[in-house]
């Protein structure tokens, strides 16, 4: 059996920034711009919007990060949101999650403007996605996709299972493995025999967020394995996949961390340069 390769995001989305911010420079211009919204001081959000604004400074993105109090109205929301749907300079808009109680992730995701939406979670981009349209689609499986085409990954009739249906990761990978020609199943937590169906998997996505679920004995030899899953525990950052184990009998595999992760913040940057793109 041929030896397995760990699949680097960090090397491929450091790539895809150096491409972005050569293709903003050479169509010049106003640039690119991004505003992310954030409400309250949940610490991990806090983190992915302070990695995601320096990441838009080194390719010459201009962010912009609207800080909301934790007891914020929706009305309130909808109106910031609103007010970026109307700025021309806002070619990208996003709400980072989780958002309080009191307001719907739902709604948010249905104010913003779909030529906006560098999430992809408005039902328009969704209904898109699904039709095989174009759009703007969600950054981590759209990064997902992208890094196995990199390393040429057969995907036209190959077995994929996703295992976790959320919004964010399971469903729009579904969607994108499908429009590809791979025969795709989504996996969960009532799914019966999950490891003997993981097992007929040629692509094996795991998005569960339980800290190496994934064991040998899921794996098919010589298949692609994306470890979408980041947990901290005392041994540090692990991912849903068992990797020391699963690495050698896998052909491809993610690390964690340095697969999946910095993909998410990559494709977030292309999106708001496809979204540029579209309106300049
Ligand atoms: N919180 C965790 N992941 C995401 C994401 O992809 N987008 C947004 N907006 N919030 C998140």
């Amino acid at each position: 059996m041929a030896e397995s390769s760990v699949l680097s995001g960090r090397k491929f989305a450091k790539e895809v920034r150096r491409n972005l911010a050569e293709d903003i420079v050479k169509i010049g211009g106003r640039p690119p711009g991004l505003a992310v919204v954030i409400v309250g001081d949940d610490p991990a959000s806090r983190v992915y919007v302070s990695m995601k604004e320096k990441a838009c400074g080194k390719v010459g993105i201009s962010s912009t990060v609207i800080r909301l109090d934790e007891s914020v109205s929706q009305e309130e929301l909808l109106l910031q949101i609103d007010i970026l749907n109307q700025d021309t300079s806002v070619d990208g808009i996003l709400c980072q999650l989780p958002l309080p109680d009191q307001v719907s992730a739902d709604i948010v995701a249905s104010a913003i403007l779909p030529e906006k939406d560098v999430d992809g979670f408005h039902p328009v981009n969704v209904g898109r996605l699904w039709r095989g349209e174009d759009g703007l689609f969600p950054c981590t499986p759209v990064g997902i996709m992208a890094l196995m085409k990199h390393h040429n990954i057969k995907i036209d009739g190959a077995d994929a299972v996703i295992v976790g249906r959320s919004n964010i990761v399971g469903k729009p990978m579904a969607a994108l493995l499908l429009r590809e020609s791979a025969t795709v199943c989504v996996a969960h937590s009532h799914t019966s025999d999950l490891q003997g169906l993981c097992r007929k998997a040629d692509i094996l996505v795991a998005a569960v967020g339980r800290p190496r679920f994934i064991t040998t004995e899921f794996v098919k030899p010589g298949a692609t394995v994306i470890d979408v899953g980041i947990s901290r525990t005392d041994d540090g950052l692990v991912g849903d996949v068992d990797f020391e184990n699963v690495a050698p009998i896998s052909g491809a595999i993610t690390p964690v961390p340095g697969g999946v992760g910095p993909l998410t913040i990559a494709f977030l940057l292309s999106n708001t340069v496809a979204a540029w793109k579209r309106n300049n």
